[in-house]
Formats: structure tokens, C-alpha cells, sequence
């Protein structure tokens, strides 16, 4: 008896040594390359990007770094960098003859140097798979509101020990930013075809990801994947019409189980929040929760449903039909009839050949209750949705550039008329260059921020939001839009969907506010209440607005000052800069803030009140830096002479945050620190 336990607890040790081997060795099998990035680095999820060169054959490729860094870009890696061709290139990387593969390129198509990516088409091939051709990441991005994208493909074994991925302009030149290679298990096997009753055996296929979404969950970074570093969105601007049905969360004295399937296959996370119409039968029975996907014409589809019921655990509890495209999927789709039972995930793929009869590029998944089987409850469940592409019969994944849609054309349209009659609007517009000082030296040089009330058009019911899928959909709790230019924000945080953010090129702004014309009649004290957003953004490192954390959180100017007016505001600053701020400064800083954000323009401070008052924070973390590297200073601080602490001790009398009509002039007059100010050339 004894040996066999000692056997046994063995055996279970070398299996876990082994496992523990083969994972390191599917890590030490992913290539993620920054391209063009010399030393590498690291990005704002933690991952490590090494450099590409030595992957590349030819020596007709450019360096530059990008001249502009993206507020929805989080880290400078690997979008910061691009590689650029102006003939074909490529790049050869070792793989295993079996093995199935991620290939994801990164494109951020900025302007770099004297190359307009405007200008910029080229195809994209490995081992003779198109994957993109006559390829404009420009007027990809532009289409999809992005300021990057991302494309993943799985590729399915090439029979070839190399991948030989060929970067080939067809106008101008042809660029990248990043490149991953990285094994994959299969992850497919067999789909239903929609209309039919075939199951289609789709092990060999290689295919593009188009959607990836943790429904009624949070944005899922790679960092957090079940070890495939996927990216999941939310579901939310996906959804059509006014019915969101209602969000499920796990409770925590429930754990879910993977019973038949591999982790891998979502995360944990997706399975722990649900989307479901509600209880009213009476209600349910009039709609069906529905998502609409832009999606290219011509082409095959694989979607996957991920689905897990943390509520119920009969089968027959729950049962309702899944349509795609208006054609019945599945009639009686019963979670726990598959699954076996209660939290135990299960997912289910159909296909469908997405003809696009009526032209506009839509896919239409939607779910109904049924009650064909009388089950206990008239509702539905959803978890996770992907949806990929499948290459076709000639190897061919690339599909034509995206269009504008009318929709995000009307919002251009609506954006620039809203411009003329703005004092009913309430749109602001700040544009100007900053150029204060933050002790901690994270300020952003030069800010650029569209602060606007979300007008009535988005507040409508009909309208479908595949572009600008955050601030354009209506079901978004904030009412509050805000698009920030630069900011140096280093920051690992849940930035939800980066890319799918609309964020406003200098180019916009200027285009639609008339150069500032005066995947305007506005007051100075606009611009005080906008900056004041870009103060908590500059301190808290997180974007104005950020869809994907509680209702709550939001906004970041509530959820700031909720946070101040608790006191608790140390637990959401960046915490980069945690225990480094000294208290004082920050709650100098915070102060400021939140004049700024005072609901009536004339309780806000002049613009000059609030540099004078960040001077002063950054004073005051200065000084106490230094007294704390003094031992002498210490307490005795306030009675020495210095000309510096004088200073100090001025500002403490004085200084307070008014508005600018109580602020004596002759106390700016007498400060050193105030040159700035009073002197504009000084900076
Ligand atoms: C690049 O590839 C071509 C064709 O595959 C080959 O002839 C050439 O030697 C390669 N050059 C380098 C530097 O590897
Ligand atoms: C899709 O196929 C139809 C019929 O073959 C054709 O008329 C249409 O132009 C195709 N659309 C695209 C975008 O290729
Ligand atoms: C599906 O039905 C909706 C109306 O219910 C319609 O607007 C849409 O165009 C249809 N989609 C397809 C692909 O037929
Ligand atoms: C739900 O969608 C299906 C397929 O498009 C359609 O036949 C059905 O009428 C829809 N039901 C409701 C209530 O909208
Ligand atoms: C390339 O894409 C552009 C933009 O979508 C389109 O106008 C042009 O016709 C395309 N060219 C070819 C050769 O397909
Ligand atoms: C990712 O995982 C880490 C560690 O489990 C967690 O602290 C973090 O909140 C997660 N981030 C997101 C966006 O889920």
C-alpha cells in the first residue's frame, strides 16, 4: 500500500515536470517581434517583443518611429516602430511541419518621416495563403475608428519547416509594426453548416479572426488568455437595438469547472458573465437579442459560441433557438444538455457562406427563446461569441478595404455643424499647448481634448454601431465623451479595446473646428474643465472614459472625484507613481483637478490659477524631496532661510485655488516660479 502511494505521488510529480516542460517549451516556441525596435522591449501588458531583424531577408527596409503616439495607444511597443519596405521583403521563420499557428501583424498607420501610410497598399502572403492584398491599413483603421489594428490569423500546418511571410507593395510601400508566431493547438474540429444539417470538418483550415468578444464581460488583455494570448472584447457595441437584455455575473461561491474541453479554449473569465434577456416572458417573447457584425462579403464563416450556466442545472431549464444571417442555427440550443451540468463551460461552432444579399456587409446573430421542448424558463444565454474567417478553395483570406459607413460619415457631418451653434450644443473644444510641470514628470507636452455632451442623434434607438463602437452607441452609461491628444500615460491597465476607440487625429480637430477658429464661442473656462479631465488622466494613467469598467468608473472625471470627495482617491492613481507622489503634492494637484471640474464655469479657475497652483505642487513634492534626502532639514524645515523655502512659506500663506477675480496680481508679480506665467516666451 505504502509503495503505491510513494509510486503514485511520483508518477503525479514527473507528470507535472512534464507538463511544466512542455509549456516552457510552447513559450520558448513564440516569436513576438517588434519590428524595427532594436533592443526590444516590453509592452503595457508586461509581454516581451524582441527585435525582428534577424528574421528578415532583404535589405530594402526602412526604420522609423512613428512621429505621433495615439492617445489609445497604451506603450510606445511595438506601435511606436515600423518596418518599412519599399520592395518586397521577407521574413523566414522555423516551425514545426504539424503544428498550427498564430500569425498576428500589427499595423499603426501613422505618419512616419516622410511616408504617408495614406499612400501605402501591399499584399501580405506566406507559404502561398493571401492573407491581405492591395491591403490599406489607413483606410482600414479610418473605417473601423481605430487608431491600429490588429490582424490574427490561425494557420492551419503548411507542411513547410519554414513560414515565409512576404511583404509585397503594390503602391508607394508596404509596413509593419509587429509580428507574433506563435504554436497553437487545433482548436477546431467540426462545424455545422447553417441551413443544413452537414458537419463540416474544419481541422484543416486556416482561418482570420474578426471578433472575439467576452459577452457582458471585460475587455480580456493577452496577458490574461488561457495561455493563447487572444485579446476579448466587450460585447456591448455589438449589440443592436434597445434590447441588452440583462448581464449575468457568477457568483463566488461557484467555481467553474472544465469538464470535456481544454481550458485554453476561453478563459475563465468569459464563462463567468452572461448576457440573457431578463425574466418578463411577456417582454422576451416581442425580441431577440441580436448582434450585428460588419464582416467582408463573399465569404466563409466560422462562428463560436461559448456558453455557461452558472444559474441552472437541469437540462430542458433553459432552451432557446440561435439564428445567423435570419437562418435557424440550432432550434433548441439547451446549455446544460450539453455542458452536463451547472458552470461547466461547453462552446458550439457553426458556419455559414455570408453572401451579403442586401450590400451592407452585415452578419446578424441573434437569440430567442423557444418553446418548442416547454421548458421551465422563457429566456437565453450567451457567454463568448469569435467569429473567424475561413480561407477559401484558393488559399485566399484578403478581402477588400472596408468603407466608411454612412454612419460614420453622418457623425462627420453632424460633428461639423454642431461646431457652428456650440453655446446650445455645449460641444467644447480645447486646443492648445500646455506646457506646466508635474513633479513626477509625466505631463503631457502638448494636449489636445475634445470634451462633449453626447447629443440626442445617439441617444436614438434604430441605429447599429459596427463603427465607433464605444462613444457612438447609445446603450453606453456615460454621457460624456472625451478624446485626449498625447498623453505619456505608462500604464498597464484595462484599456478596453484600444483599437476600437474613436480618437481624433490633429488633422480632424483642426479640420472640423475650422483650425481652431475662435478590426466657436467658447469660454476660456471650457478649456479649464477639459484640462481638468486631462489632469486626472495625466494621474490616474486611464482614459477619460472607459466603457469597460463599472457603470461607475466610467468616467473618469466622476469616478475621480467620487474617489477624492471619499478620500480614497490613493487607490486609483497610477500606481507607478504610488508612494512616490508626496501627499502634499498630490493633494495640491487633486485640488487643482478638481477646481477645474467645478459644474459651473465661473467656480473654475483661470487657466493661469491652475499652472500656478501645479507649480506649487510640484514645490512642494521638490522640497519635500529634498528634506528628505537632508537629514538636518527634517522638522526645522519651515524656519529655514533659504530663498527657496520662503518661497514656500509665501505660498502656503497665499496660495489657495480661487477664481481668477479674487487672485491678486501683485502676489503672481512677486514670485520667481511665476516667470512663466507672466513672461509667455518663458516656456
Ligand atoms: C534572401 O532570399 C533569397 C531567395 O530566397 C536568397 O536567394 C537570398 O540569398 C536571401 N538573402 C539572404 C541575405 O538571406
Ligand atoms: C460577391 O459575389 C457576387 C456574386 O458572385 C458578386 O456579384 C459580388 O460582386 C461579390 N462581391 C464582392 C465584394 O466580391
Ligand atoms: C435579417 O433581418 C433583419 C430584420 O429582422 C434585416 O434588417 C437584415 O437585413 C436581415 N439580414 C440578412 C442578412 O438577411
Ligand atoms: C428573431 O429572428 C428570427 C430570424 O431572423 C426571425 O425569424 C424572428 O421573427 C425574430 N423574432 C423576433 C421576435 O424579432
Ligand atoms: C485598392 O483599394 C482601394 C481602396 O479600397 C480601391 O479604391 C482600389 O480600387 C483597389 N485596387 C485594386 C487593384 O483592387
Ligand atoms: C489580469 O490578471 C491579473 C492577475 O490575475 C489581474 O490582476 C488583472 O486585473 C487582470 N486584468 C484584467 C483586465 O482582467
Amino acid at each position: 500500500m505504502h509503495t503505491n502511494k510513494q509510486i503514485l505521488f511520483f508518477l503525479v510529480c514527473i507528470s507535472f515536470l512534464l507538463n511544466a516542460l512542455h509549456a516552457w517549451g510552447a513559450q520558448s516556441d513564440s516569436l513576438v517581434l517588434s519590428c524595427g525596435l532594436e533592443d526590444g522591449g516590453t509592452d503595457m501588458y508586461g509581454r516581451k517583443w524582441a527585435p525582428d531583424s534577424k528574421y528578415l531577408n532583404g535589405s530594402n527596409s526602412i526604420t522609423i518611429r512613428a512621429g505621433f503616439q495615439d492617445p489609445s495607444l497604451l506603450s510606445e511597443i511595438p506601435y511606436m516602430t515600423a518596418r518599412i519596405f519599399t520592395s518586397e521583403a521577407t521574413y523566414k521563420f522555423q516551425v514545426k511541419t504539424d503544428k498550427r499557428y498564430w500569425l498576428r501583424l500589427h499595423f499603426y498607420p501613422s505618419a512616419y518621416g516622410n511616408f504617408n501610410p495614406a499612400d501605402s497598399y501591399f499584399s501580405v502572403t506566406v507559404n502561398g495563403l493571401t492573407l491581405l492584398k492591395n491591403f490599406s491599413a489607413s483606410i482600414t483603421c479610418e473605417a473601423l475608428s481605430q487608431a491600429y489594428i490588429v490582424r490574427e490569423y490561425s494557420l492551419a500546418p503548411l507542411d513547410s519547416k519554414t513560414l515565409t511571410v512576404i511583404f509585397k507593395p503594390s503602391s508607394s510601400f508596404a509596413f509593419v509594426n509587429g509580428i507574433e508566431v506563435i504554436e497553437m493547438p487545433d482548436l477546431f474540429d467540426s462545424a455545422k453548416m447553417v441551413g443544413t444539417s452537414d458537419q463540416i470538418d474544419v481541422k484543416g483550415v486556416h482561418s482570420q479572426t474578426m471578433y472575439r468578444l467576452n459577452v457582458a464581460g471585460q475587455f480580456i488583455p493577452p496577458t490574461n488568455d488561457s495561455g493563447l494570448t487572444r485579446t476579448w472584447y466587450d460585447d456591448l457595441p455589438y449589440l443592436n437595438g434597445a434590447q441588452l437584455g440583462t448581464t449575468n455575473a457568477i457568483s463566488q461561491n461557484v467555481k467553474i469547472q472544465y469538464k470535456s474541453m481544454p481550458a485554453y479554449v476561453a478563459p475563465v473569465e468569459v464563462y463567468s458573465s452572461s448576457r440573457s434577456m431578463g425574466v418578463n416572458k411577456a417582454i422576451n417573447e416581442g425580441f431577440n437579442l441580436t448582434w450585428v457584425f460588419q464582416v467582408d462579403p463573399n465569404s466563409t464563416y466560422l462562428l463560436r459560441f461559448h456558453f455557461c450556466d452558472f444559474y441552472y442545472s437541469k437540462p430542458n431549464q433553459l432552451v432557446f433557438s440561435i439564428f445567423v444571417n435570419n437562418q435557424t442555427a440550432e432550434a433548441t440550443a439547451d446549455v446544460i444538455g450539453w455542458s452536463g451540468g451547472k458552470a461547466v463551460p461547453t462552446y458550439q461552432d457553426y458556419m455559414t457562406y455570408f453572401t451579403d444579399a442586401s450590400g451592407d456587409q452585415k452578419l446578424w446573430v441573434a437569440l430567442h427563446p423557444t418553446d418548442e421542448t416547454r421548458p421551465e424558463y422563457f429566456d437565453v444565454i450567451i457567454n463568448g461569441l469569435e467569429i473567424f474567417k475561413l480561407s477559401d478553395t484558393t488559399g485566399n483570406l484578403a478581402g477588400p478595404n472596408p468603407k466608411p459607413s454612412p454612419m460614420l460619415l453622418q457623425y462627420e457631418a453632424v460633428e461639423k455643424s454642431s461646431f457652428k451653434k456650440s453655446d446650445t450644443s455645449k460641444a467644447k473644444v480645447i486646443g492648445g499647448a500646455v506646457g506646466g510641470a508635474a513633479a513626477f514628470g509625466i505631463l503631457a507636452a502638448l494636449v489636445f481634448v475634445v470634451y462633449q455632451r453626447k447629443r440626442q442623434i445617439y441617444g436614438t434607438e434604430s441605429q447599429t454601431s459596427s463603427w465607433l463602437p464605444i462613444y457612438g452607441n447609445s446603450h453606453t452609461s456615460g454621457s460624456k465623451s472625451t478624446i485626449s491628444g498625447k498623453s505619456n500615460a505608462s500604464s498597464n491597465i484595462s484599456a478596453l479595446a484600444q483599437g476600437l476607440c474613436r480618437h481624433f487625429s490633429l488633422a480632424e480637430i483642426k479640420k472640423v473646428t475650422k483650425n481652431f477658429d475662435e478590426r466657436q464661442q467658447l469660454t476660456e473656462k471650457s478649456d479649464v474643465y477639459s484640462f481638468g479631465v486631462v489632469l486626472f488622466e495625466v494621474l490616474c494613467a486611464r482614459p477619460a472614459l472607459n466603457p469597460s469598467l463599472p457603470k461607475e468608473q466610467v468616467s473618469l472625471a466622476d469616478w475621480a472625484l467620487n474617489c477624492k470627495r471619499k478620500g480614497v482617491l490613493d487607490d486609483i492613481i497610477d500606481p507607478n507613481i504610488k508612494g512616490k507622489i508626496h501627499p502634499e503634492c498630490l493633494k495640491k494637484f487633486a485640488d487643482t483637478a478638481e477646481k477645474c471640474l467645478a459644474e459651473v464655469g465661473y467656480e473654475r479657475p483661470s487657466m493661469g490659477d491652475v499652472l500656478w497652483n501645479l507649480e506649487f505642487a510640484l514645490q512642494l513634492q521638490d522640497n519635500n524631496e529634498d528634506s528628505n534626502h537632508s537629514s538636518q532639514c527634517g522638522e526645522s524645515s519651515t524656519s529655514d532661510e533659504s530663498p527657496k523655502n520662503d518661497t514656500m512659506a509665501m505660498h502656503r500663506k497665499n496660495l489657495s485655488i480661487e477664481s481668477e477675480h479674487e487672485t491678486s496680481d501683485e502676489s503672481i508679480e512677486t514670485s520667481a516660479i511665476f516667470s512663466q506665467i507672466v513672461n509667455p516666451k518663458g516656456r
